[in-house]
């Protein structure tokens, strides 16, 4: 069939809506038609290079990065099912996991789904089935699917692994929500920092990921949770996702934190800038007392490897630096508990989403989330 996608060619350009070729979905996969999909940051590492992969590496991978469609948060209605699809039928309704889950390597078995082996393909860009492309330009090139599911488009084609289904009442256009940023941030503190009743977080920018570590941390029982992040009305907005402090800067927060905690300092602190860099790591662990743990969630540039980190004091103090992919979650059983919690009016999707986007729309979106605009812009399809 003939749809629409957006598509960067290379880094560091726009992102060029164009008409598209998308096949019928082969053995293991579906073809869905698509509600909505949240802008996260992680598409924008695309577009910086910061996740690129450089020419040498990607040749020994035999990985082609370039041109791929983006977007990697998306929720819709299966319309077409391949051969041997099993887990789901035409009509069925699903939030499209950006780790797909195979539910029988290593990591699945052991309940850790967002480790799924399936996830070495997440930059490839091909069908995890036979790592083909079932997208093509209109000059017939191959597409590559950012994180297997390529959700700026109106319909894809993905693998069932990829796929949960979802009760057919939920809102699509929230339910994507679930796909990636709110999962990632609702782990980061619950699963990854492992926030306990009483605890003092600090949740490190206020985006799509940083809001949803936010009521993570309020609904696993924080005393403090303290929401930092240099952009005033997402401070205040904080409160609403249950942050009891906002601070402007690190800095801030730590004094803050020295304050209410009198000088015992955080249990855990979640970093969820729009991008990790290594100086951030040092002030991140001084913000957390003895014993305490320090969360990476954000996405640092691939080949960046220079953290600054006091070891004297992260020995000393045993203090625990760990990272985060997909909030630690399994996605299976976390996408339906997390979405029964917006239906009980525990967990709030509707006030993540700020401005919604047509796809003609979405370097408009980009640049309003590089200017501090959104939670998460979506576009609804
Ligand atoms: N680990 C994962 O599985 C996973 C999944 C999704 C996204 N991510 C990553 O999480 C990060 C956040 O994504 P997002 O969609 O929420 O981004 P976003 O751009 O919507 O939000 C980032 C926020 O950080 C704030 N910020 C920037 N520098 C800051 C600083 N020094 N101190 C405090 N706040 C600062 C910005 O003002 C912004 O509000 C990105 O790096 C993204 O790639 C990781
Ligand atoms: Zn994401
Ligand atoms: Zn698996």
């Amino acid at each position: 069939m003939q749809t629409r996608a957006a598509i960067l060619w290379e880094p560091r350009t726009e992102w060029s809506v164009e008409d598209i070729e998308l096949d019928d979905p082969k053995a293991g996969e579906v073809k869905v038609k698509l509600a909505a999909s949240g802008l996260c940051h992680s598409d924008e590492h695309l577009v910086t290079g910061d996740m690129v992969l450089d020419p040498e590496t990607a040749a020994l991978l035999q990985l082609e990065q370039f041109p791929v469609i983006g977007g990697h948060e998306g929720a819709g209605e299966v319309v077409e099912v391949g051969p041997g699809v099993t887990t789901l039928k035409e009509g069925d309704h699903v939030v499209l996991s950006f780790v797909p889950a195979c539910g029988r390597c290593p990591a699945c078995a052991q309940g850790r789904q967002h480790l799924c082996d399936l996830g070495a393909l997440l930059l490839a860009g091909r069908q995890v089935g036979d790592l083909t492309s079932r997208h093509r330009s209109k000059g017939g090139k191959d597409l590559g699917i950012m994180c297997c599911v390529g959700t700026f488009a109106p319909y894809t084609v993905v693998s069932e692994t990829s796929c949960v289904k979802i009760d057919d009442w939920l809102p699509l256009d929230k339910a994507a929500l679930v796909g990636c940023g709110v999962t990632t941030g609702w782990g980061s503190a619950v699963n990854a920092a492992g926030v306990r009743p009483g605890e003092t977080v600090v949740v490190i920018g206020l985006g799509g990921i940083g809001m949803n570590a936010v009521q993570g941390a309020a609904m696993a029982g924080a005393r403090h949770v303290v929401a930092v992040d240099p952009v005033d009305w997402k401070r205040d907005k904080a409160a609403t996702f249950g942050a009891t402090h906002a601070a402007a800067s690190i800095e801030e927060a730590a004094a803050k934190v020295g304050e209410l905690t009198w000088g015992a300092n955080a249990e855990k602190a979640i970093l969820a800038t729009g991008v990790a860099t290594g100086d951030l790591v040092a002030p991140m662990m001084a913000l957390v007392g003895k014993g305490g743990r320090g969360v990476v969630t954000a996405v640092g540039p691939i080949l960046q490897e220079d953290v600054k980190l006091n070891l004297f004091d992260m020995t000393l103090q045993r203090k625990e630096l760990v990272g985060c992919i997909f909030g630690n979650a399994n996605p299976r059983r976390d996408i339906p508990r997390l979405l029964r919690l917006y239906e009980e009016g525990r967990l709030k999707l509707d006030e993540l989403v700020t401005a919604t986007y047509t796809l003609d729309g979405v370097n408009q979106g980009y640049q309003d989330m590089r200017e501090g605009k959104n939670l998460r812009g979506m576009i609804t399809y």
